[in-house]
């Protein structure tokens, strides 16, 4: 199993989409059964809630259902459990890396800027203040990073021969 963690600020608006984007592309590669996703916020504020339904709204549109998702804060453990920490901006790195044991596994890093093909920036834009604009931004740079992320593990599972 590999195992992918996206984190925001407040794990209802960019890391949920990222989930569900992603959740919907391993499933369209047939990969689901080999990579597990879940999604964090740096902060507590949201924890337990469903995804933004700004988000939910703009991600149905393009056939992604973020309704089964509940926000949760990122976690000490989360660096040990998981393969990739992938935060949406630098914000959400930075505070992952306070976050990290030291001895923990696995660093955090910019989820855009070590995925994304298309697009030059770095970061996810924060949408949660301002207009659907922005969602339909997210949506855009995530699709293309969750591309990048699937091939990178794409060629893992076939350099251990599980595909
Ligand atoms: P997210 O967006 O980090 O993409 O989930 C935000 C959600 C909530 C808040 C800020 C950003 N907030 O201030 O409550």
């Amino acid at each position: 199993m590999i195992r992918v963690l996206f984190v925001c600020l407040g794990n209802i608006c960019r890391s949920p989409t990222a989930h569900g984007v992603f959740q919907h592309k391993l499933e369209q590669r047939g990969l689901a059964a080999y990579v597990e996703v879940d999604s964090a916020g740096t902060a507590a504020w949201h924890a337990g809630k469903s995804a933004d339904a700004r988000s939910v709204a703009a991600a149905a549109e393009r056939g992604y259902d973020l309704t089964p998702l509940r926000a949760r804060q990122a976690v000490a453990q989360d660096f040990d459990a998981f393969d990739y920490v992938l935060a949406m901006d630098a914000d959400n790195l930075h505070n992952l890396q306070q976050l990290k044991p030291a001895a923990a596994r696995t660093e955090p890093a910019l989820f855009l800027a070590s995925f994304a093909r298309d697009f030059q920036q770095e970061e996810v834009p924060d949408p949660y203040y301002g207009g659907a604009d922005g969602f339909e931004q997210v949506l855009n740079l995530v699709e293309d990073a969750c591309d990048g992320l699937l091939d990178d593990i794409t060629r893992q599972l076939a350099g251990k021969g599980v595909i």
